[in-house]
């Protein structure tokens, strides 16, 4: 017998219905919908390439149960911009070499994203600190926290926030 069950997730605005047991996680469920933007890795909260906006707060969607995510609101890398219209983020890490192999780009974005809503002009400690969930392997971070900081700036002078 099947225990699925069907869940509504709010996905960059617009709602998708899951049909999942209660054990499934959101990166799971986020993947079956087609949503591939959101990176598996390690599974177990040590990597961030998973990491989604719930609620305008980075988390690791490995260790988010989807139906517990019913009724917030989830952002994806995708959600964030379009091609003809990309966030500064997603600028600043494509023209500044920000990403090489580009697995941990989507959660290193989204961690940035969760940060600078909160905290429009970090420090360097406070943009190494939010980032550390995020490891990668290629490009030693420092093209990470050039673009981080451009996109920051970017972010200030246009005084929006998001
Ligand atoms: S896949 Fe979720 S933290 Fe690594
Ligand atoms: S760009 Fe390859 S792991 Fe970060």
């Amino acid at each position: 017998m099947s225990s699925d069950k069907a869940v509504t997730l709010r996905i960059n605005g617009h709602d998708e219905t899951a049909t999942v047991p209660s054990h499934r996680t959101l990166l799971e469920a986020l993947r079956g919908l087609g949503h591939v933007d959101v990176k598996c890795g390690c599974e177990k909260g040590d990597c961030g390439a998973c990491a989604v906006l719930i609620d305008g707060e980075a988390v690791d969607s490995c260790l988010t149960l989807a139906h517990s995510a019913a009724g917030r609101e989830i952002t994806t890398l995708q959600g964030l911009g379009t091609p003809e219209n990309l966030h500064p983020l997603q600028l600043s890490f494509s023209e500044l070499g920000a990403a090489q192999c580009g697995y941990c780009t989507p959660g290193m974005i989204i961690a940035s994203e969760s940060l600078l809503r909160k905290n429009p002009s970090p420090s360097e400690d406070e943009l190494r600190h939010a980032l550390s969930g995020n490891p990668c392997r290629c490009t030693g971070y420092v093209k990470i926290f050039e673009a981080v900081n451009a996109a920051a700036e970017v972010m200030r002078n246009s005084g929006d926030p998001k």
